[in-house]
């Protein structure tokens, strides 16, 4: 069962988790005769901007694509500068993360990667495991399909080893097996860049989400619009197949 209304709300009325699909990096690149990658570099930057933002309004998880499972079907010249950008960031931004008391969380299938990247990705999670403010997770070579089957997996598994049976597997059960086990679930979804499709991102993850697209690329996208995407958050009344009366009722 999805959660209930009153769980998925801060006292400011912020929503607790904010899941992000970051597009147009390319468009914006290409709108100002640039290669991609200047694209991906300047969006970058935002990503910096959000993360502080979030840090600043006590937001509890950030969640950004930021490569998708189907992105390897791009030119390798960009999958491989992609990568060369995320070790990169990697590398420069985890000691400044960490200082800021975040919690830096990698979802995707990390086995594509290389043994550098893989290794920088754990020594990365394991130096900001037990920091208590923002958890920031970063989904990389990750698909909504992906998550589901690797739950599965698991769970199968642990049928197969007899340690579960067959009427143990609940929605409750499935959650915990995901990647994002333990985190609330997105409660605003945003996708810069004009598309309005979710592109495989947390396709579990998402049943309850409020969405909120805009056509501002990514390199764009800065605090004053993601303060409009919260509003419009705010705004809604979130209903979870309740009567809008029965919701009024329950917060008098
Ligand atoms: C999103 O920007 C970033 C990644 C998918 C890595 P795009 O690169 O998809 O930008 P557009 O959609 O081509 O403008
Ligand atoms: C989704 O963007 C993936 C990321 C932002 C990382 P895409 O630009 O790859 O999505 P589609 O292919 O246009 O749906
Ligand atoms: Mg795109």
């Amino acid at each position: 069962m999805v959660a209930n209304s009153k769980d998925l709300m801060t006292d400011n009325g912020n929503p607790r988790h904010i899941a992000i699909i970051m597009d147009g990096n390319g468009r914006w690149a290409v709108k100002k005769k640039m290669p991609r990658i200047m694209g991906h570099r300047a969006g970058v930057k935002t990503v910096r901007n959000v993360v502080e933002f979030c840090v600043k309004e006590k937001i509890e998880v950030l969640s950004l694509f930021a490569f998708s499972s189907e992105n390897w079907r791009r030119p390798k010249k960009e999958v491989n500068m992609l990568m060369e950008l995320f070790m990169g960031t990697l590398q420069s931004q985890v000691n400044k993360l960490d200082k800021n008391n975040i919690k830096l969380k990698i979802i995707g299938d990390k086995s594509a990667f290389s043994e550098k990247l893989q290794n920088k990705i754990s020594q990365a999670e394991q130096q900001t495991e037990n920091n208590m403010g923002l958890t920031l997770v970063i989904a990389a070579n990750y698909g909504g399909h992906w998550d589901i089957t690797q739950a599965f997996q698991k769970i199968t598994a642990k049928i197969a080893a007899g340690e579960l049976e067959t009427q143990d597997v609940s929605e409750a059960l499935i959650s915990q097996h995901i990647s994002t086990a333990g985190l609330p679930e997105p409660d605003l979804f945003i996708r810069s860049g004009g598309e309005q499709r979710i592109s495989n991102f947390l396709l579990w993850q998402l049943a309850y989400t409020e969405f909120y697209f805009t056509d501002s690329l990514w390199p764009d996208f800065d605090r004053a619009l993601l303060t409009k995407a919260i509003n419009s958050f705010k705004s809604r009344q979130r209903r979870f197949g309740h009567t809008g009366e029965q919701i009024i009722n329950s917060s008098n």
